[in-house]
């Protein structure tokens, strides 16, 4: 795999922007910053580009990934868009909801991005830069989140660089991620919605937005074979529903459970999303033998803390 010298520029800088589309345009990998977690984007039409993201994460070949698009004009070019995920487009877009929709036979995207499936995932992120690189490049951009496959999701550009610096050409510094979360992954097929991934965008919000029942995934056929049972996992093992902590542990708290570092000491379900993967990496970085984790409510934005805390704490895969 190339070594780089990974550059670092603010996407505030002048000529950030055009430098990164130059290096997406001859092949490399630039991450970026979206309002959920920084993205590791390649030229979505470029198959060597985007069999480089599966190289430098590790990620599993059968693991499909993202196109990231600069509006939903774009999107019309790559996916078929059902009057229902109109409707949620109109509502949610940009922002952190990814639909996945039947793609286009016309399609101009590398195979890698769909792994063998019928569908593509598509999303349209809020932060402005990103938009502006993806409308400069003129293609949709294909980006996983920027971090080794299985680990802790990166939501600044340096927790980008501790995973894979010295992998990728370039990094855009947009600062902290306001979400702090991946986006909620609604599967959209013969007209009924299906929740693939619970995000900020919650499935009570979907629902009434469109109208209609979103479906649990269990009883969708659409698969989503990325969603492993471990994965977001920091190096320490992690313990759930936790009040007090041993010893050797630190104590990740919630509300009333005050801990070693909060997620949210009033008990905010968005402070604590916002929060999670930065206190989860704090609480490694103490070098505690384990994370003990408070428990955090199953409802709303919850649904999403913990579906990502019960992945961090699953059984490893190596
Ligand atoms: O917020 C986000 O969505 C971030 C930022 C960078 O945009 N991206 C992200 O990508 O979380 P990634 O690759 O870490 O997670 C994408 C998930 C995976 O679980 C993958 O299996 C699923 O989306 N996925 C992608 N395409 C799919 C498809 N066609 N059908 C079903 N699931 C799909
Ligand atoms: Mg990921």
């Amino acid at each position: 795999m190339a070594i780089f010298d990974t550059q670092v520029v603010s996407e505030h800088e002048d000529g950030a922007i055009s430098s990164a589309v130059e290096l997406l345009r001859a092949g490399n990998l630039v991450a970026v910053p979206t309002e959920t977690v920084y993205g590791l984007a390649a030229d979505a039409t470029e198959t060597c580009a985007v069999q480089q993201i599966y190289a430098v994460k590790g990620r599993p070949s059968n693991n499909p990934l993202i196109c990231h698009v600069s509006d939903a004009e774009m999107a019309r070019g790559y996916v078929e868009i059902p009057p229902i995920a109109e409707k949620l487009m109109e509502r949610f877009w940009p922002g952190p909801l990814t639909l996945v929709l039947p793609r286009l036979e016309t399609a101009n995207v590398a195979a890698p991005v769909s792994a063998g499936l019928s569908t593509l995932a598509v999303r349209c992120p809020a932060r402005q830069s990103t938009r502006q690189l993806i409308r400069a490049l003129g293609h949709p951009i294909a980006a996983p989140s920027a971090n080794p496959s299985g680990r802790l999701s990166p939501t600044s550009a340096a927790d980008v660089l501790a995973g894979l610096g010295g992998k990728i050409a370039m990094v855009i510094d947009g600062g902290e991620t306001e979400e702090g979360i991946e986006s909620t992954i609604i599967g959209v097929t013969a007209g009924k919605l299906y929740l693939l991934r619970p995000g900020t965008v919650t499935v009570d919000e979907i629902a009434d937005a469109a109208g209609e029942t979103v479906y649990d995934r269990d009883e969708s056929e659409i698969t989503a074979p990325g969603q492993l049972a471990s994965h977001y996992a920091p190096n320490a093992p992690v313990r759930l529903n936790a009040t007090d902590a041993a010893d050797d542990e630190v104590l990740v708290g919630f509300g009333d459970v005050a801990g070693d570092f909060t997620l949210s000491l009033s008990g905010d379900l968005r402070e604590a999303a916002r929060k999670l993967f930065r206190t989860l990496r704090t609480a490694d970085a103490a070098g505690a033998r384990a994370i003990a984790v408070a428990p955090v409510p199953m409802s709303g934005i919850g649904i999403a803390i913990n579906d990502r805390l019960k992945r961090a704490a699953a059984p490893r895969n190596s």
